[in-house]
């Protein structure tokens, strides 16, 4: 759980900004639930001098990134003490991604190791290694990710390692090489994330602690997205970012969306805008300790992520003038005990009521038929009243585009 620059700041991001959103996510209180990662994506690094050694961009960050961390790890989170930690990212390839300004930072094929011991040694308590100018074979894949994986281990130094190869073929090899791995491409909007929930769908069985299918960043909506063409405070002209197309949710209520669907999905939480400047709103639902303990906690022996329960491929299309989506789902994921989640979500054009009856949503979720559940809604921390055999439970008029309802299952003793 954390802050990730990329959606944020892409690769504009600088050490003023870190340092602005990290004081941010302690005075917002984020910290303290569990935002602890401050993730610094492409944009740091500018060259490798002609020993091979990184060079940072010290006009970005000009007290280099190794102090960056130190002052990242000083920090002091009210009640909790120095708790917070730091992410820096690389490529596997012979190039990073290469976002217009800075297209000639160097990859670090050929120089796992050497690059893993500068990365450790700058602190990093997270690394993402993207895939860019790297080979799509799978075989190459994975060796080139395990070359890392040795580095850092070699290092002696916890890194928790982020795989980022953009496909579900990943999934099957993930925790043998690293503790997460991006299941598709980027979710830039809520269509994009749509998608990435969909690739989601058939990979339950592969994670498990410390090892997680990683759908992408979370995405804030508005004035917390730092195109300076709807921000004044921004921090990047989407024109010079190639990737930056429709680059944010269309809703508040999709960022709503997003974060129920990661936690009933088990998924990294990692806020990509400028906390300091999202919506209220937006601020809320990262705060929601209910939603949060349902993507932290475990039914013992597993599984460790939610699954689909009901439903088909959601999609969800937004373009300059026109707003069009379909599908709807029910995912569950169970808790400690005998607790269980369900949520809801709706990408229609109108607003949708959805059923659950027990063949359609409790069956697949080995819920026990003679038991009798609390039922408590998550997002208007409210009990809500009790659930038993025959199992019939409605959503009644779930919103458009991004519409979702969230709730905590409980047995009645
Ligand atoms: C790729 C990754 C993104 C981000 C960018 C940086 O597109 O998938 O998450 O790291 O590169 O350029």
């Amino acid at each position: 759980m954390g802050y990730s620059s990329w959606n944020d700041c892409a690769s504009e991001v600088t050490e003023v900004r870190i340092k602005r959103v990290t004081k941010a996510l302690i005075d917002t209180g984020l910290a303290a639930k569990g935002f602890v990662h401050v993730n610094i994506d492409e944009g740091w690094l500018s060259a490798r001098d002609p020993s091979g050694a990184l060079v940072e961009d010290l006009v970005k960050f000009p007290s280099g990134m190794k102090a960056l961390g130190e002052w990242i790890h000083n920090q002091t989170v009210p009640g909790k003490g120095k708790i917070m930690k730091y992410g820096l990212y690389t490529c596997r390839g012979t190039c990073q991604c290469g976002t217009a300004k800075y297209s000639n930072a160097p990859g670090g094929h050929g120089h796992e190791a050497a690059d893993s011991k500068w990365l450790a040694d700058a602190g990093a308590d997270y690394l993402k290694v993207d895939s860019c100018c790297g080979s799509q074979d799978h075989a190459t894949a994975f060796s080139d990710y395990g070359k890392w994986r040795d580095g850092l281990n070699a290092t002696g130094r916890a890194v928790a390692f982020s795989l980022c190869g953009w496909h579900t073929w990943y999934a099957a090899e993930g925790a043998r090489l690293g503790n997460s791995w991006r299941i598709a491409g980027d979710g830039t909007n809520w269509g994009a994330l749509s998608n990435c929930i969909n690739s989601n769908v058939a990979l339950q069985q592969y994670a498990h602690p410390g090892a997680w299918n990683d759908p992408d960043l979370l995405l804030g909506t508005g004035v917390g997205s730092n195109d300076l063409a709807t921000n004044p405070n921004g921090c990047f002209k989407a024109s010079e970012i190639p990737q930056a197309d429709a680059w944010y949710m269309t809703s508040e209520l999709q960022s709503r969306a997003q974060f129920s669907m990661w936690a009933v999905m088990s998924a990294p939480l990692l806020i990509s805008a400028d906390v300091s400047q999202v919506a209220p709103y937006t601020l809320e639902t990262w705060r929601n300790t209910e939603v949060i303990a349902v993507s932290q906690s475990f039914r013992a022996g597993g599984p460790y992520q939610g699954a689909r329960v009901f439903g088909s491929d959601l999609s969800f299309h937004a373009g300059a003038n026109a707003t069009t989506g379909s599908g709807h789902n029910v995912w569950g994921k169970l808790l400690p005990g005998a607790d269980f989640a369900l949520v809801f979500v709706s990408n229609e054009d109108a607003p949708t009521d959805i059923a659950c009856t027990y063949k359609a949503c409790f069956e697949a979720l080995g819920v026990e038929r003679n038991a009798t559940y609390a039922v408590r809604d998550v997002w208007a921390h409210k009990d809500v009243g009790t659930l038993a055999a025959p199992f019939s439970f409605t959503v009644k008029q779930l919103p458009i585009h991004g519409g979702v309802a969230m709730y905590r299952f409980t047995p009645k003793s």
